[in-house]
């Protein structure tokens, strides 16, 4: 077994056994960094399933990767079951999970557990993920009562950008950083199976994955988490409105698309497409 930084495996065995939250938390025992990546279509599910990514999260993000709004508040709960649910018909090994929108949980628990409820029985995710710390814990604690597993959100939580009004890292004073060490273990109590965590310093983020059980799956939190998230929309070059630090552009989809949109238009103008090869 190749052993890389912080003695975590490089390579684990082949993983072709059905993710659950019960196999990520012995991946977080035996050091294996978890690979998480969003998802909102049956195509793009197909292929990072396919590419043996553990989580496909079907985020609240579908309002600015796919709907083309400037934060993620606007996305519906009727929306996201929707992507959820294309999603989930195409994933056979990863564990899917489905961002409740904002205002489908905060107003009561009722209403939390129903949204939830419906995102399971309608929509096929596995799990859900909620945004914030203590104070949604006992929301946290009624879902996962009723037996849905839940994944909490820590640091930049996009569906607060109101509040705080930027998109800056987070927690980098003293007072907000204690306050991720509390949120982070208020969410292991309520039984939380894993926490995103967004946007800190990659030292609190080192230091929160150490001090709880549950896999710390992070996102511009340094390389000691438990894992890794992106937006796949912004790894793959496609949503390149803006392009944090944190953001690895592993391909350029969005110049090779309209590369290929032009030489097509270019063809159809030109007479040149189609071939008589091409026609009956
Ligand atoms: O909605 C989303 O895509 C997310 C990720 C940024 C973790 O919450």
């Amino acid at each position: 077994m190749t052993r890389e930084r912080n003695g975590r495996e490089a390579k684990p065995e082949k993983r072709d056994k059905k993710v659950t939250t019960k196999s990520l938390r012995l991946m977080k025992e035996r050091k294996q960094r978890i690979v998480a990546l969003t998802a909102y279509d049956y195509l793009m599910a197909e292929l990072l399933d396919q590419a043996e990514v553990d989580v496909i999260l079907v985020g609240d993000s579908a309002a600015m990767a796919v709907q083309g709004r400037h934060t993620t508040v606007s996305v519906t709960m009727e929306e996201m079951l929707y992507h959820a649910e294309l999603v989930s018909s195409a994933v056979e090994r990863a564990l899917v999970v489905g961002d409740l929108p904002f205002m489908s949980y905060q107003v009561n628990t009722d209403e939390a557990l129903r949204n939830a409820g419906r995102m399971v029985q309608q929509a096929h995710v596995e799990a859900v993920k909620l945004e914030g710390g203590l104070s949604i814990a006992p929301t946290i604690r009624r879902i996962v009562e009723a037996g849905i597993p839940v994944m909490g959100h820590l640091g930049l939580t996009p569906q607060s950008i109101h509040k705080f009004g930027t998109y800056q890292v987070r927690a980098t004073e003293p007072e907000e950083a204690d306050e991720v060490r509390r949120d982070a273990k208020a969410l292991e109590d309520a039984g939380a199976f894993a926490i995103v965590l967004e946007k800190v310093p990659a030292s609190l983020a080192s230091e929160v994955s150490k001090s709880v059980s549950i896999p710390i799956i992070g996102i511009g939190a340094g390389p000691e988490c438990d894992g890794q998230i992106l937006v796949s929309h912004d790894m793959l070059g496609l949503y390149t409105k803006f392009h944090p630090r944190f953001v690895r552009r592993y391909a350029e989809l969005g110049e090779q698309m309209k590369n290929a949109f032009a030489r097509y238009a270019q063809d159809v103008r030109a007479g040149e497409f189609p071939r008589e090869t091409e026609s009956y």
